[in-house]
């Protein structure tokens, strides 16, 4: 127990070093290159958004791991701070976690999800024609947003992390 603190204070005091550093050279800890190659956890995070819509898409704007993963840069101290609380995180599992299942990080962070992230972007559900398939499925979504059905990612569940390529299945 003693040791998980002792980690878990190291992580904290890493993350409050990097807030600082972050301040000064935000970029490099920001790249998807970082967050998904320096940790082999989230090697196939990395992998599966790489093959997604948002890691690669005909029009040529990449949907970075920390659009979804963190609040809006644009809420500039609760980006940071959610960051380094996150980060901090991430090192204490990285040190005292054997074994990483991805299934079940899949399903914890599913779980507290939210629609705002994906409307950050998608503010527009209801701009295509009234009878065409997206404003059918997404009317109901926006008059009862809080339902079950109304979450984003039960419709759209590949969308982040595309984990139905054959390289994943086992
Ligand atoms: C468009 C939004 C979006 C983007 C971009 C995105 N994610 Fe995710 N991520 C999700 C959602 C939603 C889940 C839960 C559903 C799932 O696992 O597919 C998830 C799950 C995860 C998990 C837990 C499961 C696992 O595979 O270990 C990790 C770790 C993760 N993402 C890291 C990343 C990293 C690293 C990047 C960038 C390389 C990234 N994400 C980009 C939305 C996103
Ligand atoms: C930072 C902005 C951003 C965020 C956050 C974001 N997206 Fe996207 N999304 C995009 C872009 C850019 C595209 C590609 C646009 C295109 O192909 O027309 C896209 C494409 C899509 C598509 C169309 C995919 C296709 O293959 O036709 C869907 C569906 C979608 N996003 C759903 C979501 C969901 C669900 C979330 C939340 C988990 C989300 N997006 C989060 C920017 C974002
Ligand atoms: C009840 C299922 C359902 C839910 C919930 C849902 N969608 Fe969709 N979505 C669809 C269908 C069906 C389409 C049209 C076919 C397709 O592109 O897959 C679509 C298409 C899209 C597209 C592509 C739009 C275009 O013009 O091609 C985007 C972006 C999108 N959804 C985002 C979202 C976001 C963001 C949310 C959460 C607020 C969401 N969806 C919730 C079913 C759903």
């Amino acid at each position: 127990m003693k040791k998980r603190i002792l980690i878990f204070i190291a992580g904290a005091i890493f993350a409050l070093i990097c807030f600082i550093t972050i301040n000064i050279t935000m970029k490099p800890f920001s790249t998807n290159d970082f967050c998904g190659s320096k940790c082999h956890f989230m090697n196939t995070a990395y992998q599966t958004w790489e093959l997604s819509t948002h890691g690669s898409n005909n029009i040529g704007y990449t949907v970075d791991c920390i659009d979804c993963h963190l609040p809006p840069k644009d809420k500039y101290f609760t980006h940071l701070i959610v960051k380094g609380y996150k980060g901090a995180k991430d090192i204490y599992k990285f040190y005292t976690l054997d074994d990483y299942d991805v299934g079940e990080m899949s399903k914890f962070v599913t779980e507290h999800f939210t629609n705002a992230t994906c409307l950050n972007c998608h503010d527009n559900l209801l701009a295509k024609p009234a009878n065409s398939a997206v404003q059918k499925a997404h009317r109901p979504v926006l008059i009862d947003p809080d339902s079950p059905e109304s979450k984003c990612i039960t419709c759209h569940e590949n969308i982040s992390h595309q984990r139905t390529s054959k390289l994943f299945e086992e």
